[in-house]
């Protein structure tokens, strides 16, 4: 019962008072978006700039190292990395250095340069997976990903766990349940969701049942869930899950998107998982906007069967869809290379991994202090607030310890305070480019936060 100890009167009275501040401190970005109304709808190029968040928009105007600064000249410290896309914090200098340099020389081909290569053997090396390609998106990765499951299996249905996202891709954006087809946005076929089987998370048992009809193509998963605070596998959940998969003859494709910045090579390889498929995504935190996937050997060898031949129309074969006229651009693989070679380091994973104990022994610190029971997961430098005792095991245990209306408040009680909190369902995070000053900055707003929040023991 830890969420009784929110003090909800206090919290409501707070989240009045805080969003009168912040809208008006914020006038130049009210105005900039009520002048965007006129050509964009909600004032804005991407829909997910106001939806994200309940406070208004702001306009971001210069963003270097962990701290970005907008139109009315309030400055952030950022806790919520582009939502996993800036994990090198803003302008990482060698990424900036390498796509100025490759802007200049020409940034887009329709053709290979010499960085996809570099790029790609750093990514076999460091992830586990030989063959690898380049996308737009992360969205994008899972849908070629699933596709070549299909072919590879011959199978149509992918397997998923709830609390999942994984892009803006109809293949992945429903669920079959007790009543058929259920999509889980307007606007999709429900013919579509017919394709998608969603079970709890470290549910075994739901798992076994799930493959065992013989038509599950791929189960697709993140290693541990992150768009629903964060949620570990059981120690053995990944160990039996991967024979029950192997044996129903389906694949494992595994969503590092998020996961990949909690790592060097990312959760497969930190936990020695072996997936079949591997999706990166967010540009690798350069906030360059590319995406790619890995692949064994024998996938690679039905995509180069399946690839489109030179003249598809002359011989009537068919191809698996694949690719986009901007993917894999020199710039996109310039950008790569300079991350992975000079930033995505092990040393710079460890530096990030003693910051996120730092944030997270802080977090618990400040609960014990204030008598809460709450706790603080962790997984390299993204932590979470959980408002309970145990970390949760799927998405039932874990709405059972938010507040979203807590997490919204505390959102813009850090903005009026200059700290840029992460999306209410997930968690704070130490990028690349955070000090122990920051973090130590984060945990002083947040005890400040919780005095004012919690009825005291
Ligand atoms: C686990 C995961 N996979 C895929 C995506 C889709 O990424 P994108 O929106 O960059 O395509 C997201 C987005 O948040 C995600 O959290």
């Amino acid at each position: 019962m830890s969420l009784q100890r929110l003090d909800q009167a206090a919290i409501h009275a707070l989240r009045e008072k805080e969003d009168a501040a912040f809208a008006r401190t914020h006038p130049r970005s009210h105005a900039l978006q009520e002048r965007g109304r006129a050509s964009m709808p909600n004032g804005v190029p991407m829909t997910w700039m106001t939806g994200l968040y309940e406070h208004p928009t702001i306009f971001p105007d210069t963003g270097v190292g962990a701290y970005f600064e907008d139109v009315d000249g309030h400055r952030y410290l950022d806790m919520n990395q582009v939502d996993i896309a800036g994990f090198l914090g803003f302008a990482p200098e060698p990424v900036t250095r390498a796509i100025s340099d490759r802007a200049a020389r020409g940034a887009s081909f329709l053709l290979p340069t010499e960085d996809a290569i570099a790029a790609t053997q750093s990514l076999a090396e460091r992830v586990g997976l030989p063959f690898w390609q380049f996308t737009g998106a992360a969205s994008s990765s899972n849908a070629e990903i699933i596709r070549l499951a299909r072919v590879y299996t011959g199978r149509d249905l992918v397997l998923m766990f709830e609390g999942k996202y994984h892009g803006d891709v109809v293949d992945v954006l429903g669920r079959v349940d007790g009543d058929g087809p259920a999509p889980d946005t307007p606007g999709l076929s429900s013919n579509a969701a017919r394709g998608e089987v969603t079970i709890p998370f470290n549910d075994l048992s739901a798992l076994e049942a799930a493959l065992a009809a013989g038509d599950i193509a791929c189960v697709l998963s993140e290693p541990m869930l992150t768009n629903f605070n964060l949620i570990f596998p059981d120690e053995d959940f990944w160990p039996k899950a991967q024979a029950m998969i192997r044996e129903a003859g389906s694949l494992l494709a595994l969503d590092e998107a998020h996961t990949h910045s909690f790592a060097y090579g990312g959760l497969t390889n930190l936990w020695g998982l072996k997936p079949d498929l591997v999706t990166l995504g967010k540009g690798l935190g350069t906030g360059v906007p590319f995406a790619a996937y890995g692949m064994t050997e024998q996938l690679a060898r039905v995509f180069e069967a399946n690839s489109r031949p030179p003249s598809p129309i002359e011989d009537g074969s068919a191809a698996i869809v694949t690719g986009g006229t901007t993917f894999a651009s020199a710039l996109v693989l310039a950008a790569a290379r300079a991350a992975l070679e000079e930033c995505l380091t092990a040393e710079g994973y460890a530096r990030v991994d003693l910051l996120g104990i730092r944030l997270a022994e802080g977090l618990e610190a400040i609960f014990a202090r204030r008598g809460l029971d709450w706790c603080a997961p962790l997984i390299g430098g993204r932590c979470g607030w959980v408002l309970g005792p145990e970390f949760p095991r799927n998405t039932e245990e874990s709405a059972a310890t938010m507040d979203i209306f807590f997490s919204n408040t505390r959102r813009v009680f850090m903005a009026n305070r200059g700290i840029w909190e992460a999306l209410d369902t997930a968690g704070p995070a130490c990028s690349f480019a955070h000090s122990e000053a920051d973090v130590d900055l984060y945990l002083e707003v947040s005890e400040e936060f919780v005095a004012l929040t919690t009825t005291p023991s």
